[in-house]
């Protein structure tokens, strides 16, 4: 099993002069002025929590937005502060956005345009001229402060998302020796999908900038493949997974995220989880009843209402668990500001009322929703208390709430019920594997949940253990690393890339 120490010593052994550079448009520790006393708070959202272990090991420097109100008092003059705040660990270099350029760039092209259109979850994208132009622009922006890190140095640059598609290819134009990789964090669509976006053929153009580019799972990288044969005059060598573009290879591997297992394993066991259990309990109301838990992003893709919906016709099938069973949703609200996520929390609101208002009686209610950015120590003991969990993503990358709900229950219990349109389904074959769409099978699969036997949850979540357990956020990022690092030496010394398995 990988560690924080193997994958420092991987680095230690392997990275030689090179320094490594992760470019993000979320930072992972955001500081915000509360009462006039700063605060850092930790961002929702799997990547950021999946990259800050990676950098804790490795050391290095992290570029990203800086969207705190109180991040422009922590940094020094190149805006530069370290972190983890409590035991520092890495740099975090802050980019400063205008109004106008988060509009545009943030809110606009990367979350109204390709965030709908890499997911399918049927929300129209949006794709404005005036979004697209400074999209561009914020991607030089970063990259300039990328080439300004870099110097005359050595280095790695790791990018993430689909919020800088355009930088690798804007610091490879600039500085062809940086060695460029790229992960997506998001599904990348069918090419008949991506080729609506009428700028198709420079967001390809900007991903093949790297000499890496991973994904969550092989469908990903082949639809990416694809997308790029059909639209670019590109050769792609399928059994070696690589594109020849302009004289450049880009390698396209699969690259399936994960967690820092034990860390969320030793939490979950200590006293003071245990202690906010029995706060829940009491206060919620909760002691003697069965619980479901759902936790994620207030986002369209995640299937919120259609796991409300199945609640519903679970309730409506066996009336036997009125009042007995309590489908705890939390959430963090997100990107409030797009009329897609209005629309979302209006439909949330409305479904709530309905399904509440139907079955709720003498105190009970079925639903508890909570979309108020709940404190880690709730949500860990709501994941301990809970039967089973709801993940039912419309179309998701990886999900890392369903490997997190794993890592949790180290009693080995606890039932899963998982989307097949997530990436981790292919990891968590022991889960109840439903279609979201199904509402019928939906219902069906939460009666399994609460009707499966001890032996069966224990079987079961043993198995999905074992496989987060091996395959941790430490074995992903030396993975990403090794393949990168190979693409380094490539590069150097003029050989074809080769890519390896990564050796302790
Ligand atoms: C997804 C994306 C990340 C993003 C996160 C949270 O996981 O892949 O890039 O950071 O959502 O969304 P936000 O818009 O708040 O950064």
């Amino acid at each position: 099993m990988w560690t924080k120490q193997d994958l420092q010593q991987l680095v230690q052994r392997q990275i030689g002069e090179y320094r490594l550079i992760i470019v993000s448009n979320r930072q992972p520790y955001i500081y915000n002025l509360v009462e006039g006393t700063l605060r850092y708070v930790l961002p929702a959202g799997g990547l950021t929590s999946a990259l800050d272990p990676l950098m804790q090991a490795c050391g290095g420097t992290w570029i990203a937005y800086g969207g705190g109100q109180g991040d422009r008092y922590v940094v020094d003059q190149d805006n530069r502060v370290m972190v983890p705040p409590d035991d520092p660990a890495y740099a975090l270099r802050l980019v400063w956005l205008t109004e106008q350029e988060e509009k545009g760039y943030y809110y606009g092209f990367s979350n109204e345009a390709l965030w709908p259109l890499c997911h399918n979850a049927y929300t129209e994208p949006v794709f404005d001229l005036r979004d697209w132009e400074t999209y561009q622009a914020v991607n030089q922006k970063f990259a300039d402060l990328v080439l300004d890190e870099v110097g005359d140095q050595p280095a790695l640059v790791l990018t993430q998302d689909y919020h800088l598609a355009l930088l690798p290819q804007y610091i490879r134009n600039a500085a062809p020796d940086i060695v460029t990789g790229q992960f997506w964090h998001i599904p990348w669509p069918h090419p008949e999908i991506f080729r609506i976006c009428p700028w198709q053929a420079e967001l390809l153009e900007g991903l093949l900038g790297n000499n890496l580019l991973g994904f969550h799972i092989g469908d990903h990288c082949n639809n990416f493949m694809d997308t790029a044969a059909r639209t670019l005059p590109v050769q792609v060598n399928a059994e070696y997974n690589r594109i020849e573009y302009r004289g450049d290879t880009t390698l396209v591997r699969p690259f399936p995220i994960s967690i820092d297992f034990d860390d969320i394993c030793q939490f979950s066991e200590s006293a003071e989880v245990e202690q906010e259990m029995e706060r829940l309990q009491e206060e919620w109301g909760l002691d003697g009843k069965l619980i479901g838990l759902g936790i994620d992003r207030v986002d369209y893709t995640k299937g919120i209402p259609h796991r409300f919906r199945a609640i519903g016709r679970f309730l409506e099938k066996y009336p036997e668990y009125q009042g007995k069973l309590v489908f705890v949703q939390a959430g963090v609200l997100s990107r409030s500001d797009i009329d897609a996520y209005q629309q979302l929390s209006e439909q949330i609101d409305q479904l709530l009322e309905e399904i509440n208002g139907r079955f709720a009686r003498n105190g009970w209610q079925p639903i508890v929703y909570m979309p108020d950015n709940l404190p880690a120590v709730t949500l860990m003991a709501l994941r301990r208390l809970s039967r089973f969990c709801i993940v039912s993503s419309l179309h998701d990358g990886m999900n890392l709430v369903a490997k997190e709900f794993v890592a949790s229950r180290f009693d080995n219990d606890g039932v899963l019920i998982l989307s097949p349109f997530t990436g981790a389904a292919l990891e968590l074959t022991q889960s109840l594997i439903v279609n979201p769409y199904a509402t019928e099978d939906m219902a069906e699969a939460i009666r399994d949940a609460v009707t499966m036997p001890e032996h069966e949850r224990r079987n079961r979540m043993l198995h999905m253990r074992a496989t987060v357990r091996e395959n941790n956020i430490y074995k992903w990022a030396a993975r990403l690393l090794v393949d990168l690092i190979q693409c380094a030496r490539g590069s150097a010394s003029g050989r074809s890339r080769y890519a390896a398995t990564p050796t302790r």
